[in-house]
């Protein structure tokens, strides 16, 4: 949600009150950063500029995103984490397909199946299993098509993919032209 202008400018009156009040001088770092954003975000002179403002610091601070990853193979999965730590695809959605995808860098995220409580993650054998650690992340692509591609950060040219029976397929026997690897997030 982005803070309406009239907001804005009362924020913006309130800290130029502070500064001009002589308290300017024990503003910490964090205050400074603040003003900045602030200040710069009320002299965005289109509403192109602000919404590319605004856009970037939303990306950076992370939006998660609540999806269901699909993969149009085989009879269609969707990407689920079992309570025990699988992963592998299920047809019907469930909610241990339902995940959070949440930013960590441009580009990079983590995905985290909110009913069994643990993240997306791949080993260096290019296995996936579901852990209660926040350790691994992925690139998000987006592919021509639509679809994302999730390659693992700690293992690159490794993909999260999905075989046309619904397994979880090891990440270094894929690559980006098969199908396996393309997955479309669902609402
Ligand atoms: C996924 O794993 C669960 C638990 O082992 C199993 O019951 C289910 O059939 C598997 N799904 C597929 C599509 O293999």
């Amino acid at each position: 949600p982005r803070l309406s202008m009239s907001v804005l400018s009362v924020v913006v009156s309130l800290l130029l009150s502070g500064l001009l009040s002589g308290s300017a001088r024990g503003r910490s770092g964090a205050e400074e950063k603040l003003w900045e954003t602030l200040y710069s975000r009320s002299l965005a002179r289109n509403p192109w500029e602000k919404r590319d403002i605004s856009q970037d610091r939303d990306y950076l601070t992370g939006i998660k995103r609540l999806r269901r990853l699909y993969c149009n193979v085989g009879i269609g999965f969707h990407l689920q984490v079992l309570p025990d730590g699988k992963i592998n695809g299920t047809h019907n959605e469930n909610g241990y397909s339902l995940l959070e995808i949440s930013p960590v860098d441009r580009g990079v995220v983590t995905l985290f199946s909110v009913h069994s409580r643990l993240f997306v993650a791949m080993n260096i054998k290019g296995n996936l299993y579901g852990s209660v650690r926040n350790e691994c992340t992925f690139r998000e692509t987006l592919l021509a098509n639509n679809y994302n591609t999730y390659e693992s950060v700690a293992h690159p040219a490794m993909y999260v993919a999905l075989s046309k029976t619904g397994r979880a397929k090891r990440g270094n026997r894929v690559t980006t032209a098969m199908t396996v690897t393309h997955f479309l997030p669902r609402m």
